[in-house]
């Protein structure tokens, strides 16, 4: 499900819109992310596809793009949401994702957050540790409602055997993520002394872009155990078994989705656990490869053996290199034959970690370039870091721009940081 293609003028296309239009638009203006709303509903489609009809929430982890065409998109496709706080609950409830589909997980929960939660009755707050136990019902009393509860479990996953990166690597015991196993029979009977809580749910999430299904299925495997055990003194209405589902941004991925939830639901269903609902809460996977960060070069330079291309993106717009070495594919936004040179992409941030790597680009390269598979955990962790804009979104559907939310004005760091 590519959504990137080339005209037959050599246009780089995101849904059938060629990009050249996005960077001539002054609406957008670069640095701007293109989404392509019409393949981001076809993934969530597929997604659910794969449960073959058994009951299944496809909860959406919306830290992966939290705009509001997405979330609403992916709510008319049936899909509910994963949040970790209060400003992303609040924006699936407005966005009218159904709150019996929203699981709320996060390890340091507010008052403030537990009370919204709690207020708009969603299907789950994910417990994350035994301590949090005593202060989720404190705030349930106050309410005095009954909470739906779940715990998010740590199924002490080894970081190598997820072959993920060390810092989306989340179910290993060293990591501040979920209740250890061991701990969870105190916190059963901890539950229990608080008429106020009512456990439904046992998940737990273990990392992120994983390229094959075997971790995904081994941390199943002993999260549908610990479930089956605790189902067995307390009926559960459901498992969770986290995102992570991998994508691939030019090294290849294995496994699709689907290949991860059909292992994933034949598990469940030889644990015994076939009737309770399946949760997932993928975030990359449904958005990943369906957006771009287009960018205009701004200057080149030559020094020594070394060639570099300064392009008007920089690590505060996608911040994934510079925090997980991750590397994405870039390329001109319209082809060219002319010879090819190693050159290193870097943007105008005053930082080293400002690199986007080494690319084989025309020598002759000028204009702009697009930065693939960046729709997940791009603009959502964009930062005004050197006084700079946040980039502009524009969405795409049926071959056309649909909607576009333009770049910060100018002048507005410079009004924010004089409110001091
Ligand atoms: C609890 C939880 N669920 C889901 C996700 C989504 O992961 P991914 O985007 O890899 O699917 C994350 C990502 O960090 C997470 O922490």
């Amino acid at each position: 499900m590519d959504s990137v293609t080339r005209d037959g003028d050599g246009q780089l296309c995101l849904g059938g819109v060629a990009l050249s239009t996005v960077v001539g638009d002054p609406r957008a203006g670069t640095p701007a992310y293109v989404y392509d709303l019409g393949a981001i509903r076809a993934e969530a489609r597929a997604m659910r596809a794969a449960f073959d009809g058994a009951p299944h929430v496809v909860a959406y982890a919306v830290k992966a793009n939290s705009a509001g065409a997405i979330v609403r998109v992916l709510r008319e496709e049936g899909c509910g949401a994963d949040v970790v706080s209060g400003p992303e609950l609040a924006l699936c409830l407005e966005a009218g994702v159904p709150p019996d589909r929203v699981v709320y997980s996060g390890v340091a929960k507010t008052d403030a957050e537990l009370d919204l939660a709690i207020g708009a009755g969603i299907l789950a707050i994910q417990i994350e540790s035994a301590e949090e136990i005593p202060r989720v019902a404190a705030r349930a009393r106050a309410a005095a409602r009954r909470v739906h509860v779940s715990f998010r479990v740590n199924p002490a996953v080894e970081r190598e055997a997820l072959a993920t990166h060390a810092h989306i690597a989340t179910g290993h015991d060293e990591a501040k993520f979920g209740i250890p196993i061991d701990l969870v029979g105190a916190g059963l009977d901890d539950v229990d002394r608080h008429a106020e809580l009512a456990l439904v749910g046992i998940g737990s999430h273990v990392g992120s872009q994983l390229v094959t299904t075997e971790p995904y299925v081994v941390a199943a495997r002993k999260l549908f155990a610990l479930a089956r055990e605790v189902h067995a003194r307390r009926p559960l209405s459901f498992v969770d078994t986290g995102g992570g589902f991998g994508v691939d941004y030019g090294a290849g991925c294995e496994a699709a989705p689907a290949d991860f939830i059909r292992a994933t639901r034949k598990e469940q269903v030889a644990a015994g656990l076939g009737s309770l609902a399946l949760l997932c809460e993928p975030g990359r996977s449904l958005v990943a490869k369906h957006g771009v960060l287009v960018a205009c070069i701004l200057q080149r330079k030559a020094a020594h053996h070394r060639r570099w291309v300064m392009i008007d993106a920089g690590m505060n717009d996608l911040m994934r290199p510079a925090l997980y070495q991750a590397r994405h594919r870039i390329v001109p936004l319209l082809a060219t034959q002319g010879p090819l040179a190693d050159v290193t992409v870097v943007g105008p941030v005053c930082e080293s970690t400002d690199d986007f790597g080494v690319y084989a680009l025309p020598e002759d390269a000028s204009g702009a370039v697009a930065i693939l598979d960046a729709g997940a955990y791009g603009f959502t962790m964009a930062s005004r870091y050197n006084g700079r804009a946040l980039p502009a979104e524009v969405f795409v559907e049926g071959g056309r721009v649909v909607g576009s939310v333009p770049r910060d004005p100018p002048g507005a760091w410079i009004a924010d940081r004089l409110r001091s």
